[in-house]
């Protein structure tokens, strides 16, 4: 029996393309070439899989183009790329990557949410500049962290995870909003109280954005958010480009309305706002928050896993359903 046909959409490690040639006839792109919709389009014709990241957008003009497609595996946890409806009316499965890169995503968020409270970046551009030529009684002065409010904006794994950190590793109060209240004894696990939108906005020194992306996130928090929140707060994106009003924020940054900002996701990434590249109290980093190499292994290999598992009959290890929303 002729294998089924998989492409890999994006550069992998050696190891994902041996597993996957083992079971499959392989088209990979180990040059990270970029792809335009109509070039993608061309290469998945007679594949039945494909292995996507979060920047390869699945839609119905794709899908109608692509008849043999049977299975699209993110190694993402999030999902807003694949258009989930348009899949299951082309009877396209579609799978993401949960759970294994959690705690590596909540590490990342907190040591964002640090540097961002103590100012490390912009502390160190000061340094290389050498401009550095003694000490003196406020140079850097941040926030607090230990003891401090801390704002979770969306409560699924990667923000219980984060919660933890801030409330027992750091003594914070820990307050969340969240689409649906989590069980209590998930809440009290977690230390972390549920309070309303507009509360955590304005009690929060520090807010973590840790929800989905989808038509009801977009621009979650804007001007009249931002405007809610204290002077000193900071506020850190890793959930997806697009929760943010980036252009509000910037302007937020500037003129002081909260104090800092530190985000790992932008709208319309990887093109960064160039007026966000120009305020100094913002920590920018390139969507990094699930690098570590084991953590991005056991990605490759879950997507991998998938695509192996629904080839074989066994059916998807982790689908993902129109109905479900995409939980970070
Ligand atoms: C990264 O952003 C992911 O969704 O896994």
């Amino acid at each position: 029996m002729s294998k089924p046909h998989v492409l890999i959409t994006c550069a992998v490690f050696p190891e994902t393309i041996a597993r996957l040639q083992r079971h499959f006839e392989v088209e990979s792109n180990q040059d990270d070439a970029e792809w335009s919709p109509a070039e993608l389009i061309r290469r998945l014709q007679g594949k039945q899989g494909a292995f996507t990241t979060g920047s390869v957008r699945i839609d119905e003009a794709l899908l109608a183009a692509c008849p043999d497609l049977k299975i699209c595996a993110n190694m993402a946890v999030g999902y807003n790329n694949f258009d989930v409806d348009a899949m299951a009316r082309h009877g396209v499965t579609a799978t993401n990557a949960p759970d294994v890169l959690t705690e590596t995503t909540a590490d990342f968020g907190f040591a964002l949410l640090m540097a961002t409270a103590r100012r490390i970046t912009e502390s160190e551009h000061f340094l290389r500049r050498g401009e550095w030529k003694k000490w003196r009684y406020d140079m850097f002065a941040g926030a607090e962290i230990h003891g401090a409010t801390l704002g979770i904006l969306g409560m699924g794994r990667i923000g219980q995870g984060i919660a933890r950190r801030g409330a027992l590793g750091f003594g914070m109060n820990v307050i969340y909003h969240n689409r649906s209240r989590l069980d209590p004894a998930l809440e009290a696990e977690c230390r972390a109280r549920y309070v309303g939108k507009e509360e955590l906005l304005k009690s929060a020194d520090h807010l973590v954005l840790v929800l989905p992306y989808s038509p009801s996130s977009h621009h979650a928090i804007g001007a009249a958010e931002l405007a809610q929140m204290k002077p000193t707060a900071t506020l850190v994106n890793i959930a997806r480009g697009g929760i943010v009003d980036d252009a509000a924020l910037a302007e937020a940054l500037r003129n002081g309305t909260i104090a800092a900002a530190g985000l790992d996701v932008f709208e319309g990434e990887p093109t960064v706002l160039p007026a966000l590249l120009t305020v100094p109290n913002v920590v920018l980093t390139p969507h990094i928050a699930s690098a570590t190499i084991p953590t991005r292994r056991a990605m490759a290999e879950l997507a991998a896993d998938n695509l192996v598992s629904f080839f074989e009959g066994k059916g998807p290890i982790t689908p993902v359903l129109p109905a479900q929303g995409a939980t970070k």
